[in-house]
This record gives structure tokens, sequence and C-alpha cells, in this order.
């Protein structure tokens, strides 16, 4: 199996605000979120990182994507290293997040067309990108209504192909189906089997057991921002559910408190 992500030892730390030492009922004016974590994904896979509310899994997804520098560690994506050259990582990532906002002003066609040009396509790949992805999500009938007027489902599903205008061989995706109606979840979903059915590899963070157990080859479980297990889903859930060995893990890691 070929490695196509590597990460080494990352780590983040952020300032704590007043505020937030009083939301995180600590003193400490600093907050580890991502405490030197290691991991690697194959190519064509879906590997999911798994852990609770505040895991660090955001964290770890957005130092990947470049959209944040590691205070330590260092990634190598798609042969690019995280730290020495970013734009080539940018080149061969989608990155998506269910908290991504589109421009409400403009139109699917326009901010298609937009993010393909930040890319460098040209207009005619641009093109036939644009109605493989609108046809494949049924954004093609709302091609020219404004942002504002698409429903969440839509404005989803337009993130999504505009995140991978520039068809990159690897889709970093932030909770996929967090705040999606079943029947949206589902279009993401199966559009998530595809990619892999093309050759293409996903990262996805999530804590919706079904969906890792669902969609995901490998799993990494994510607690306190450290990798407490990584594995495929069959060898970590050979004697049980996903939901029952991810207790018995965070059970074990908190020394019983839950
Ligand atoms: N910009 C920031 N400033 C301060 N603290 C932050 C910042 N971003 C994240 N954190 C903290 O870092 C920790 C990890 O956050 P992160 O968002 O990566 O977790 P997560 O696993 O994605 O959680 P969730 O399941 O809630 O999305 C949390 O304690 C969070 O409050
Ligand atoms: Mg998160």
């Amino acid at each position: 199996m070929e490695v196509i992500l590597k990460a080494t030892g990352l780590r983040k730390t952020f300032a704590l605000s007043k505020k937030q030492q009083r939301l995180e009922k600590s003193d400490k004016k600093i907050k580890v979120a991502v405490d030197g974590l290691s991991f690697e994904a194959y190519k064509g896979e879906i590997f999911g990182l798994l852990g609770p509310n505040g895991a660090g899994k955001t964290t770890t997804l957005r130092m990947l994507s470049t959209l944040i520098k590691a205070d330590e560690g260092d990634a190598i994506v798609n042969g690019h290293s995280i730290n020495t050259e970013p734009d080539k990582v940018r080149q061969s990532i989608g990155f998506l997040t269910s908290e991504l906002k589109l421009e409400e002003f403009f139109t699917p066609n326009y901010l298609f067309d937009f993010f393909a040009t930040l890319h460098g396509i040209s207009s005619t790949e641009c093109a036939a990108r644009k109605k493989t992805l609108f046809e494949r999500f049924g954004i093609d009938k709302f091609a020219e209504v404004k942002v504002a007027n698409l429903s969440t489902g839509m404005k989803q599903k337009l993130s999504i192909a505009v995140s991978i205008a520039h068809d990159p061989e690897i889709i970093i995706f932030d909770e996929p189906t967090n705040g999606l109606d079943v029947i949206t979840s589902k279009v993401v979903t199966d559009f998530l089997i595809d990619l892999k059915r093309e050759g293409k590899t996903v990262i996805l963070s999530t804590h919706i057991f079904s969906l890792a157990e669902k969609l995901c080859d490998r799993v990494g479980i994510i607690i306190n921002g450290k990798m407490i297990t990584c594995d495929t889903l069959q060898n970590i859930c050979a004697d049980t559910d996903l939901e029952t060995r991810f207790f018995e893990i965070y059970e074990k890691e908190m020394g019983g408190q839950v």
C-alpha cells in the first residue's frame, strides 16, 4: 500500500483568552489542541479521525490543509511538506467543512469559476469539471441562483463541488454530514464512496460511529490531542462494534471518567 499522507509529531497550541479559560474551566493560558500526533493514510482509502468534542480533529485537519501552521512536526501530503511546500500541498488537496460559508451574493456558476481560476485551471477544463460536478449534485438547475436563496443541502453540495474543482488527489473533510438532513447526508456519503472508487484518498473527521463504520477503511481515535489507536476498522472492531470499542478506549484513557 502506498502512503499518500504521513503526519509526524504534529503539535498545535492556542493561547486562551480569559473567556476561553472560563469556558475550559482552567487557569492555564495555553491549550494544547494537538499533542504530537502521527499517522499515515494510504492512497485510495477512506481514513477517519474519530474523537470526542475538543479532541483536536479539526485542528489536525486544518494543519494538514495548511490553513494553520503546526507549532511542531510535519506532514508529507502527496509528496509535499505542509511546512515548506504549502502551495503544492494545496494543489493536492480539497478541504471541506460543513462550516464553510460561501459568499451569499454570488451564484454557483460564478463561485465555481472563481475557485477554479484560483487553482489555475484552464477554462475548458473548468467547464468540463463544472458540468460533471453540477450534474452529479443537481446544482445545474440552480447555477444562476444566488447562494443566499439555496437550501442548506444545496449550499453544502456546492461547497463540495467548489472545493474539488481542481480534481485533488486527497479530499480532507471535517464532519462531512454535520447539520445535513438524511437525504443530503446520503448524497455526500455516496459521493465519498465514489471518490474512493476513483482511487482518491479521503481523510475525514467524525464523532458519528455509524458513519465511520459505513465509510472508513481505517480509523484513528484521537483523545486530548493524542492518537490513541490507529488501525483498520476490522482490527479495531474485531470482537465488538465501534461504539463499544471507542468507550472502552475512552474510559481507559480518561481513567474511568466518562
Ligand atoms: N483558535 C482557537 N483558539 C483557542 N482554542 C482553540 C482554537 N481552536 C481550537 N481550540 C481548542 O483546541 C481544542 C481542540 O479543538 P478542535 O476544534 O480541534 O477539536 P475537535 O476534535 O474538532 O472537536 P469537535 O468535535 O467539537 O469539532 C479544543 O479544546 C478547542 O477549544
Ligand atoms: Mg471539529
